[in-house]
């Protein structure tokens, strides 16, 4: 079976950044799940180099458009190779093969009927390569996706009959659960065909840096628009037309993209696609976009993110868990230092690592670092049962492209690994004489986190490899077979190790406490039933409840929100509320915020709502309802 998995091909008018890294880092994810699944995959990545915008750019800089694309193109491709991106093949719009076969491809099209010749009058953004109507613009005709200034085309072009699909495709947005990706996208995808396809200008006669018609033609003057060159790269890399078997891959492909480049990819080239009689893609993906502290990222604000700089400092893996990890696939994403070292040191340091030093010592101490799975199923059946929910649910998390959510489901592993050994206290069995069960508890979480390396293994390679080696086995098709797919045990040698995940020290914080905010209403503040469905309150009951020492605002709570673990929330009420009173009271708790960290140690899972109005009052029910129970 085979799976073919590409990223955008980046434009070289500029170096990658951190929306190139993402983009990329989910594909190889991707790429390295389907071959852990024993798929033949084959996976790829490159540059797109022709167009009015690269040689825009390459005479800013005094340079040929070749020389300025080789330049650039082959610092994506040294980043890639940095970062042991697992590419198959990295292909530039400028290599012969291309050339070749996009005009291969055109002919196609041209013959088929769908390609006339025509004159383009309407206005163009460079900076985005996109036609646009005066309709579809902004004030001052500015281009309604990045806000600069178009300019007016007035040109003799050959078009693609886009309209004459539009019924194919919207056939395939209905017939293909995966289609498009994520659902919410698709919709949006769907309207846009849904409002009527104009035929597409597809020849360029202003400017010479592209691929040329094919000599068939006898049209020199014209030059080939740069995303159909550029979409076409897909099928060069399989060698269409060209003779190659590597088109096999074709029939299982997943597109990954930036929601920026959605249409092109959603639209444009499954229509291409129908002119050429091939088979739609079996997915295109398309995510968010990240902002850095808030803001859109950009030259002129020299706040553009670095992948490299980041990856050096806090380490390759922890910066793919975290691109991973932090947003819900599709969503906007925030990039803050401050929200990279907290997972660092809270999910992976906390968790994951201290899981491996917990079972490296308690072997250490228990059983001279020999793990026996003996009795592992014996005393802990319905741990391991819980695990392969988490498991079956991370693997199809995946496949469908959330990788958030699969590494969600892997923690929910890691956090019962843990939790198994602060709840049954191996310590205390070994002291009450209870040495088998110890010894089984330590086999339980040492294949719990066998099971959880090769999981993550896609995600993070070579932090899953140091795993697997403390443990003693190799992470690899048949092993993910046997203790993913068929639950068998394993019995281990650990060996002690340098820990996975050294403490990164945050930057010096400003006084978390929340500072109260005057809230006006205004006709602005109206929001949609959708925007208050993001907001997840929930009702909870108040297990523990103290004064924080050196603050006399805050108290801590333990709250039962119908969960796994009570969670630990920080609210500033100290002057309004006596913490033994609250013992036993159900509150209010706004439970999908982000975690954050108070008073630099406490970290708090949420927010506990209260009316204000010179004093503040918890938010409660009027009668008592089941803890876990959703406010709506
Ligand atoms: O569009 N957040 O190339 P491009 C998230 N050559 N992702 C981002 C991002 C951000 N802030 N910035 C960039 C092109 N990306 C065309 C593609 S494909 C046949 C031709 C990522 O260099 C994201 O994947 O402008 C986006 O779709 C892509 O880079 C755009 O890269
Ligand atoms: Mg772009």
């Amino acid at each position: 079976m085979k799976k073919y998995i590409t990223t955008p091909i980046y434009y070289v008018n500029d170096v990658p950044h951190i929306g190139h890294a993402y983009t990329t880092i989910i594909a190889d994810t991707l790429a390295r799940f389907r071959r852990l699944q024993g798929f033949d995959t084959f996976f790829m990545t490159g540059t797109d180099e022709h167009g009015q915008k690269i040689e825009q750019a390459a005479k800013q800089r005094n340079k040929t458009p070749q020389e300025y694309a080789d330049e650039i193109s082959s610092k994506f491709k040294a980043l890639w190779d940095d970062f042991d991106i697992s590419y198959d093949y990295f292909i530039r719009t400028t290599d012969e093969n291309h050339k070749k076969t996009v005009q291969n491809a055109f002919m196609k099209m041209y013959e088929k009927g769908d390609i006339y010749k025509g004159e383009y009058e309407g206005f163009y953004c460079v900076s985005c390569e996109t036609f646009f109507t005066q309709t579809q613009l902004l004030d001052d005709n500015c281009c309604p996706d990045c806000g600069r200034k178009t300019s007016v085309v007035k040109e003799e072009s050959y078009f693609f009959k886009l309209s004459k699909y539009e019924d194919e495709l919207l056939k395939w947005y209905e017939t293909s659960d995966t289609s498009v990706l994520p659902k919410g996208k698709k919709n949006e995808v769907i309207s846009f065909v849904k409002g009527g396809l104009k035929d597409l200008s597809i020849t360029r006669t202003s400017f010479d840096w592209g691929v040329k018609l094919p000599d068939d033609l006898n049209d020199a003057k014209h030059v080939m628009y740069v995303w159909l060159d550029a979409l076409v790269n897909y099928l060069t890399t399989l060698g269409y037309t060209l003779g190659d078997e590597k088109m096999a891959y074709w029939d299982d492909t997943t597109h990954l993209v930036g929601k920026d480049i959605l249409r092109f990819h959603a639209i444009y080239w499954p229509a291409f696609l129908l002119s050429l009689d091939l088979p739609l893609p079996k997915c295109v993906a398309a995510h968010g976009w990240w902002t850095k502290d808030g803001e859109k990222m950009s030259k002129s604000k020299g706040n553009v993110i670095n992948p490299k700089e980041v990856a050096d400092v806090y380490g390759l893996e922890n910066f793919r868990y975290f691109l991973l990890r932090e947003v819900p696939f599709g969503q906007d994403g925030d990039y803050s230092k401050k929200a990279l070292i907290e997972r660092i040191n809270s999910e992976l340091g906390n968790g994951l690592g201290n899981l491996l030093n917990r079972i490296i010592g308690m072997s250490g101490k228990y059983s001279e670092y020999k793990i026996d799975k003996n009795n592992t199923a014996k005393f802990y059946q319905s741990e391991l049962d819980e695990a392969k929910e988490y498991i079956k649910s991370a693997i199809s998390s995946l496949e469908n492209i959330m990788p958030n959510r699969y590494l969600e489901e892997i923690w929910k592993i890691v956090a019962l690994a843990n939790g198994v050994i602060a709840k049954y206290e191996p310590w205390t069995m070994m002291k009450n004489n209870k040495a088998d069960e110890a010894n089984a508890l330590v086999s339980l979480c040492a294949n719990l986190l066998a099971k959880i390396a090769v999981l993550l293994s896609p995600a993070m390679p070579k932090t899953c490899d140091k795993i697997a080696n403390a443990l003693s086995f190799e992470i690899s098709n048949e092993m993910y077979v046997k203790i993913l797919l068929n639950d068998e045990l394993l019995d281990f040698v650990a060996k002690p190790t340098q820990p996975l995940f050294p403490r990164v020290e945050d930057e010096p914080q400003k006084d978390q406490e929340m500072p109260k905010q005057e809230i006006k209403q205004s006709k602005d503040d109206i929001i949609t039933i959708d925007d208050f469905a993001k907001i997840i309150i929930k009702v909870g009951e108040v297990l523990e409840c103290e004064r924080v020492e050196g603050s006399d605002k805050l108290l801590k709570f333990k709250i039962d929100l119908g969960e796994d673990k009570p969670r630990q929330i920080l609210s500033g009420i100290a002057k309004f509320y006596n913490p033994s009173d609250l013992i036993g009271k159900q509150v209010c708790v706004l439970s999908n915020l982000k975690e954050r960290t108070m008073m630099k140690k406490y970290v708090s899972q949420g927010m506990i709502l209260s009316a204000e109005d010179g004093s503040l009052t918890l938010l409660g029910t009027h009668a008592k309802v089941k803890n876990g129970s959703i406010v709506g």
